[in-house]
């Protein structure tokens, strides 16, 4: 580690791509393009505009901003409700006068209609013969996760490397078997969207240690759902209404290219017409970078391509269900223990009192494999398969037919691929260096650029600020004082291969 951080130190202060020659030698459309308007592009927006650099434009696709904090109206004609798509909880709120969660923040602000979920105590069990308690096995697996997070901890010292969190639960002695002990160990980890197989133990601590654990500077272990009619996304609609200017957003414009030089950085839009800027922030996702939605000229250096390919996008699918009259649980979760882990294995009753009451409407959530292979089914197919998850769980009910159902597509929906990132084992920390770096006058944002909190909407907000402080920066010293991040060359391993 410490020959590591020597290296990059020779080679962040030996080599800058493409140094941004001084402002002013050529005239561009815009001083700053900001790629994107979810909570980074809007945030990164609001910073520089504090910094009075307002010759700012946020290019979009769609016609709205938001991005992921996506809220739509379902049910049956004369019985909607606003559900969210994407993003739904405040995780992490604030304890005492601690650090706050700055979406948290932003809900104080705008009067955000939320309630805390009550993950372990307000939860049924079921498994394939209907309802059966096991939420001893819940408790073992929330005592496990504990585990994991600290044993993951003292990995970091010995500077071993990184590993999936599945070595490290087996480290730690536990090895589910059951569908039951299967769905529990699901439940306390599907946050990460993926597989323990898929995730970094280390890593997956520390987003966990960050967000939640006040300890270790975490915001508090308290999470928000959000239940506001207005959409959770008005808070972030809000904020940016509260200074844009209409000259300030472009909506309803995708970007195909992205052509990045010394003097300019050129974006072309669907319909060919060119936007030029003195800088810009890209802040699609990972997903979006990945499968070459949006071309490079000239082509990404190889290190930010390996950077880019080596974060994982995972998805993470909530499937809604309408029904004429609540039929289920009281509780705000269930549990359902299938053979196969992680099919349709957590529902959420949003008809309950303090929540959506009347609303009819309950939802399950699928992730990571699962809701890829899923996206491929027709929507009947799927509906069907839930009905009969339903009927396993409540044996003794005729599930009615449902009066509304719907589910997104994030992963191959060309604006997202996937739902947020998450961190493999083989993702090492000059990878992430090197995904966050700029490319002379072209920025990355976005959640995935944050060592932190990737994934989550603070991640995406505090990721904005920092792109947007340091392009404000680069504005105002014409040039001459920007603060680029550094970058690896070439990622060695810790000890070569030796056939
Ligand atoms: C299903 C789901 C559940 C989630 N749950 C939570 C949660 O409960 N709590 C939490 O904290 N986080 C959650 N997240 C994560 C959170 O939503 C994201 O981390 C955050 O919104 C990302 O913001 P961003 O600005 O980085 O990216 P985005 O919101 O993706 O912003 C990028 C923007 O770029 C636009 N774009 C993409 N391609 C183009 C193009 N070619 N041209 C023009 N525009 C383009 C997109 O439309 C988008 O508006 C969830 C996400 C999903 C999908
Ligand atoms: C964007 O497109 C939608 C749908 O085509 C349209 O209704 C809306 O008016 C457009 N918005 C802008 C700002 O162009
Ligand atoms: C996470 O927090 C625990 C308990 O506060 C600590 O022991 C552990 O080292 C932390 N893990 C990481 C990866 O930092
Ligand atoms: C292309 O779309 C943008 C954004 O909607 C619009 O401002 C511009 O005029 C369009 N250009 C052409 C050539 O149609
Ligand atoms: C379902 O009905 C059977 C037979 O009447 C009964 O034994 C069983 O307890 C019922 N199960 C539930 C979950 O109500």
């Amino acid at each position: 580690m410490q020959r590591l951080a020597r290296l990059l130190l020779l080679i962040t202060t030996a080599t800058l791509v493409l140094p941004a020659s001084t402002a002013g030698t050529t005239q561009n459309d815009k001083t700053v393009l900001i790629l994107g308007g979810g909570v980074a592009g809007i945030i990164a927006a609001r910073t520089l505009a504090e910094q009075k650099v307002t010759n700012f434009l946020i290019v979009e696709a769609r016609d709205e901003l938001g991005g992921r904090m996506h809220s739509m109206e379902f049910g049956a004609p004369g019985r909607t409700s606003v559900i969210e798509l994407g993003a739904n909880w405040i995780q992490g709120t604030q304890e005492g006068t601690g650090p706050a969660n700055p979406i948290y923040t932003l809900a104080q602000k705008y009067g955000l209609k939320a309630v805390e979920s009550d993950f372990y105590e307000s939860v049924e069990t079921y498994d394939e013969t209907g309802k059966v308690d096991y939420l001893k096995t819940l408790n073992d697996a929330v005592d496990a996760y504990t585990d994991l997070t600290v044993v993951g901890g003292g990995r970091v010292p010995t500077q071993q490397v990184d590993t999936t969190c599945r070595t490290g639960y087996s480290l730690i002695g536990v090895k589910p078997q059951t569908p039951a002990e299967k769905v529990v160990e699901y439940y306390v980890d599907w946050e990460y969207a993926q597989t323990p197989e898929q995730t970094s133990w280390i890593a997956s601590s520390w987003a966990n240690n960050f967000t939640y654990d006040v300890d270790q500077g975490g915001f508090s272990d308290s999470n928000l759902l959000s239940i506001d009619q207005r959409g959770f996304k008005y808070l972030i609609q809000s904020e940016a209404a509260s200074f844009l200017q209409p000259s300030q957003v472009l909506l309803n414009a995708t970007v195909t290219d992205i052509a990045y030089s010394s003097d300019a950085v050129v974006v072309t839009l669907a319909n060919g017409s060119k936007i030029s800027a003195d800088y810009a922030i890209s802040t699609f996702s990972v997903g979006v970078l990945q499968h070459d939605d949006v071309a490079f000229e000239p082509t990404l250096p190889l290190w930010k391509q390996e950077a880019i390919q080596s974060m994982t996008m995972a998805t993470y699918t909530k499937l809604f269900l309408q029904f004429d009259e609540n039929f289920w649980f009281d509780t705000q979760f269930a549990l359902y223990a299938d053979k196969v882990r992680g099919r349709y294995p957590v529902w959420q009753s949003l008809d309950l009192d303090g929540f959506l009451p009347g609303s009819g409407i309950i939802f399950a959530t699928v992730t990571g494999d699962y809701s890829e292979a899923i996206e491929s089914l027709t929507n009947a197919q799927i509906q069907t398969e839930l009905l009969s998850v339903l009927s396993a769980m409540f044996p003794n009910t005729t599930i009615p037919t449902p009066t509304a159902f719907f589910f997104p597509r994030w992963f191959s929906d060309p604006l997202y691929r996937g739902s947020y990132s998450n961190w493999p084992a083989s993702f090492v920390s000059p990878h992430h260096l090197n995904l966050r770096a700029n490319l002379g006058r072209l920025w990355f944002s976005g959640e995935a650029m944050s060592q932190r909190y990737f994934g989550f909407l603070h991640g995406a907000y505090f990721e904005g600020m920092d792109a947007g402080q340091r392009v404000a920066q680069c504005v105002l010293s014409g040039g001459l004082q920007c603060d680029d991040l550094p970058f690896v060359e070439s990622i060695p391993n810790s000890s070569p291969y030796v056939p």
